[in-house]
């Protein structure tokens, strides 16, 4: 056994071991998997009733034809919202943007037109799906594919419009925390990444 492999607390699945309940296994798997530190997206779907929704399961997929995918909770709202329009848009958060993070992750948020009336939000263009203002990046997707994720779906987009703001510092999620970093100067020519810690 490596000393990583030592230092682990080890978890079967699929399986109800020393009464480990199904809950419980859930909340484990979601702290192994909170360990891939990530971005955080806002996806946006709809036009007339915007939807919104905080999301981490973004993956950029392919580069010709421009593809990406998102991993979409099918209980949550803006499912429906996307196989119902057929697209949608993703924007991804600046390190200032934790308060939107945290608002479209809160099950108990308004609905409806209110449900943006915290953060500034344009129609995107091709698809009219929001996009939040002051975002470090944006996308547009018309959804190309719908495949199977267990309690989730896996959305296939194509992408159809795409912009970018000069660099910036990016919201970050590590351990269920946010996170931003903080570059500074080392000697020479490289910049270190010192990631703070937020909330
Ligand atoms: C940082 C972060 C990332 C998240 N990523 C996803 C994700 O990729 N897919 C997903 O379905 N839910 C994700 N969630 C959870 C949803 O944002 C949250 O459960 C939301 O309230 C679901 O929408 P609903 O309120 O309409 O059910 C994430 C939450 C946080 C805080």
């Amino acid at each position: 056994m490596t000393g990583a492999q030592a230092d682990t607390v080890g978890l079967r699945h699929g399986t109800d071991r020393d009464g480990q309940s199904a809950q419980a296994a859930r909340d484990a798997l979601r702290t192994v998997f909170g360990h891939f530190a990530t971005g955080v997206t806002i996806l946006g779907a709809g036009h007339d009733a915007p939807q919104g929704m905080t999301a981490n399961s973004f993956t950029s997929v392919s580069l010709s034809p421009p593809l990406v995918l998102v991993c979409v909770m099918r209980t949550a709202a803006i499912h429906q919202a996307i196989v119902d329009c057929g697209s949608f848009a993703v924007s991804v958060l600046a390190a200032p943007q934790e308060h939107v993070a945290r608002h479209f992750a809160n099950h108990s948020r308004p609905r409806g037109r209110r449900e943006f009336d915290i953060v500034g939000w344009e129609p995107g263009p091709r698809t009219g799906a929001p996009i939040i203002q002051g975002a470090l990046a944006w996308l547009e997707c018309e959804l190309a594919a719908t495949y199977d994720g267990g309690d989730h779906s896996i959305f296939l987009g194509s992408v159809v419009a795409s912009d970018h703001a000069p660099a910036r510092e990016a919201l970050l999620f590590f351990g269920g925390r946010f996170h931003r970093p903080a570059l500074r100067r080392a000697s020479g020519k490289w910049d270190i990444a010192v990631y703070q810690e937020v909330s």
